[in-house]
């Protein structure tokens, strides 16, 4: 496994992978790898790439004041065993000037889509996550990059961004991997103490109770979304942010009922903010 610091060894070796016509995958990261990262590792293998390369790098412009910069958890010996395990050809560790040198002023900024939801939360981290993606795409040159589902309005800025700066990537969405009691997988879980662990479970299980009333015909997206909210609301230990149904692909607020609808849900448990989001997709009720 190759690992690889500068922005022009990328650059070489993604044009090295792309001479004789091999597919290269990317798999862009922040580190402290769990399963749901390794699973994209094995997607972007799944979807014809005959090399996959990863990127680590804790992005300091997509974290506003006082969220975690500083305390994300950083261990890169661990991460690339993890990458070397999972079969990734090559794992891009930019330090923070090599990304963002003296005198950089250049940023990417999504419209509608990266506002509202976890837009509105957090202020400019769209334009970071954007900004620093659209830098990982142009070193590692990809044929197909893998996002994962658990983060939804990101992976739908990055997708609007392919498409409106006329990128030739194929972006891929990856299932969101969950912990057995049905957490989604983060590297933000690390801050839960037991307690928080336990109450963070309220996340995944409103958004289940969602779908049972969804899977028995309720499609009025108000009320959909009120199942999950009630669910969060009633664990004290949550402080619920937002629960909301969007159309999975526009991520605007729906009109009526729908057969089609994306709930996402942004709580605080203890000193961790955790986002969850299930999409929900039927046919005619009954
Ligand atoms: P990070 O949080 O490290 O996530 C890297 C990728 O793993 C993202 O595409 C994310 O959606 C995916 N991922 C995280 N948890 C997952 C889970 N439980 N199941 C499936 N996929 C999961 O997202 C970022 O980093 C950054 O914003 C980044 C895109 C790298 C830009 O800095």
């Amino acid at each position: 496994m190759e690992i690889l610091r500068r922005p022009r060894e990328m650059q070489a070796w993604a044009d090295f992978q792309r001479a004789p016509g091999r597919r290269v995958g990317l798999v862009p990261t922040m580190g402290d790898l769990h399963e749901g990262h390794v699973s994209l590792v094995r997607i972007a293998r799944e979807q014809g790439c005959d090399v996959v390369a990863a990127t680590i790098f804790v992005n300091p412009t997509q974290f506003g004041p006082g969220e975690d910069y500083e305390r994300y958890p950083r261990d890169e010996e661990r991460d690339l065993l993890i990458l070397k395990g999972a079969g990734t050809a090559a794992v891009y560790l930019p330090g923070v000037h090599d990304m963002y040198p003296e005198g950089y002023q250049t940023f990417v900024e999504v419209g509608e889509v990266s506002r509202g939801l976890c837009g509105a939360a957090r202020p400019g981290h769209f334009r970071g996550v954007a900004t620093v993606v659209a830098k990982l795409f142009h070193v590692g040159k990809p044929h197909v990059a893998v996002f994962g589902e658990k983060d939804y309005q990101q992976l739908a800025v990055i997708r609007r961004m392919v498409r409106d700066l006329d990128l030739d990537i194929e972006v891929v969405a990856a299932p969101t991997v969950r912990e057995a009691d049905g957490l989604a997988m983060s590297s933000r879980n690390k801050y839960l103490e037991e307690g928080d662990r336990k109450a963070a479970r309220c996340l995944s299980r409103g958004l289940f109770l969602a779908r049972n009333l969804f899977l028995e015909g309720e499609r009025d997206p108000m009320r959909v979304a009120a199942a999950a909210r009630a669910a969060i609301e009633a664990e004290g230990r949550a402080a619920l942010e937002y629960v909301e149904a969007r159309d999975p692909e526009t991520l605007r607020p729906l009109a009526g009922p729908s057969n089609r609808m994306t709930i996402l849900v942004a709580a605080h448990v203890g000193p961790a903010r955790l986002i969850d989001n299930i999409t929900l997709q039927g046919g005619e009720t009954a």
